[in-house]
């Protein structure tokens, strides 16, 4: 760990435990008195929000799994006997619920900061390739999580997933339906598909955890990015984590919190799909079959390519292509605060993804497809021209010389432009 804790412990328990399992001194030096960049703002905050989330969804969906049947014939029901019989069953599966979107709201926002401020860049790449394993698994997670109420979303929205598999039999015949079917335990969707995503979707949440554990060892490594891309370099430029940053971190959660209660309180279902109201019926498919609304930019993609194989390729590489950000992007400046015209493109990936979202929600047909196809062809010239080319071609404006004078003024050490701006020489 780049730090060292100055932990010191006062009760003799302490001291005999501290030379045996030194537990208070690792969470005092990453939690207490770990160095913080003194500009950071509340973009910062949703690191905290993600681990709550992350911990409630566990909470929650332990206590469902209490009363939850994972059966055909029972699921639709044991949902409702939640909600309606079990005592606070109504809350609890509605946090769930509700939380499962709240964390993909919490998620983008943390991925957008990171992409936004360059955190990505050297030396955070293994933290971020590891932020977007724990997106591959949450994704996974909370489609397999989708299934069991076992409405008509769940079942058709699961048909319909799985079965892009089968379209690996255009490069080996038979082996896409082998897969299908090896996926679902039988030849369709089925009490047994149900049961199995079940099992999985208890699983995985303890690999997210373990994935974020890994994950903020490498933030305590490299330490944390700031609103400037600068690192710290003097004393003044940080403050310790607690009471500072954690007081910050409490006041976003709270924020959060009501945003939060408001939907789990006052509209729980508008965030979901109506049909998932009727039992699944694999005799009757919806005119429409929606994913939830946080995968809609990925089911944008994967119809905006007229090839059933190009268009699962298209989807996958969507979110592969985050892991070799850190190598994408050329500039010498982390923060996008400095970098006039990469600035702009920013906000354009951002509303391509946004109106990506839009067109997943619409039928895939004529104009919506057309834009489908603009909008997934900037996704990928985003990260494969704009990245490489804007970052050789820009001259940021001049960085301030340290993290302390952005925030109380001149005053600071003098730092060379290139030397802040030149994380990847590190
Ligand atoms: C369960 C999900 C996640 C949890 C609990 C989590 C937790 C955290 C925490 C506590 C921090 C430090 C506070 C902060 O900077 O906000 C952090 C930083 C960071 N996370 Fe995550 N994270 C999650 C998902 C992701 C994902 C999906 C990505 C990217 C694909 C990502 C990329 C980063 C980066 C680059 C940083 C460093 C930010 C900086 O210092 O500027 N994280 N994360």
């Amino acid at each position: 760990m780049a730090h060292e804790s100055n932990y010191h412990p006062t009760s003799r328990f302490g001291k005999w435990m501290d030379e045996r399992l030194p537990v208070a001194r690792l969470v005092h030096g990453s939690f207490v008195d770990f160095p913080t960049p003194r500009n950071l703002n509340y973009l910062w905050t949703f690191g905290g929000i993600l681990s709550f989330c992350l911990a409630a969804q566990i909470l929650t969906g332990l206590v469902l799994a209490m009363h939850y049947q994972p059966s055909g014939a029972e699921a639709f029901n044991s949902v409702e006997h939640i909600r309606r019989d079990v005592n606070y069953g109504y809350m609890i599966r509605n946090f769930h619920a509700v939380g499962a979107s709240m964390f993909f709201i919490a998620v983008y926002i943390h991925i957008f900061r990171g992409l936004y401020y360059g955190s990505y860049k050297a030396p955070r790449e293994v933290l971020w390739i590891l932020g977007v394993l724990i997106f591959l698994v949450m994704m996974a997670t909370a489609f397999m999580g989708y299934a069991l109420p076992w409405g008509q979303m769940s079942f058709w929205g699961v048909t319909v997933i799985t079965n892009l598999f089968s379209s690996l039999d255009g490069i080996i015949p038979g082996l896409g339906t082998a897969i299908v079917e090896w996926l679902w335990g039988g030849y369709s969707v089925s009490g047994t598909t149900l049961n199995r995503f079940f099992s999985l979707h208890y699983l995985l949440p303890f690999v997210i955890a373990g994935l974020v554990i890994l994950h903020i060892w490498a933030l305590h490594v490299a330490g944390q990015n700031n609103p400037t891309g600068l690192d710290i370099r003097t004393k003044a430029d940080s403050v310790p984590m607690f009471p500072h940053a954690v007081a910050k971190d409490a006041v976003g959660l709270f924020a959060f919190l009501l945003l939060f209660a408001w939907f789990a309180f006052v509209m729980p279902d508008y965030l979901g799909h109506a049909d998932n109201y009727i039992e699944a019926n694999p005799l009757v498919t919806p005119p429409h079959i929606v994913p939830e609304w946080y995968f809609l930019p990925f089911y944008a993609i994967l119809r905006a390519i007229p090839s059933k194989l190009g268009g699962v390729i298209a989807m996958f590489s969507a979110i592969a292509i985050l892991v070799f950000v850190p190598w994408l992007d050329t500039s010498r400046v982390r923060s996008s605060k400095y970098r006039p015209i990469y600035k702009w493109f920013f906000w354009l990936f951002a509303f391509s993804c946004l109106a990506l979202g839009y067109l997943g929600a619409m039928p895939a047909e004529g104009v919506y497809v057309f834009w489908a196809r603009v909008f997934t062809f900037y996704y990928f010239a985003h990260f494969l021209l704009v990245m490489p080319i804007v970052g050789l071609i820009e001259t940021p404006h001049r960085l301030p010389r340290s993290i302390a004078e952005s925030v109380l003024g001149s005053g600071g050490a003098a730092t060379p432009v290139t030397a802040a701006a030149a994380p990847e020489k590190r």
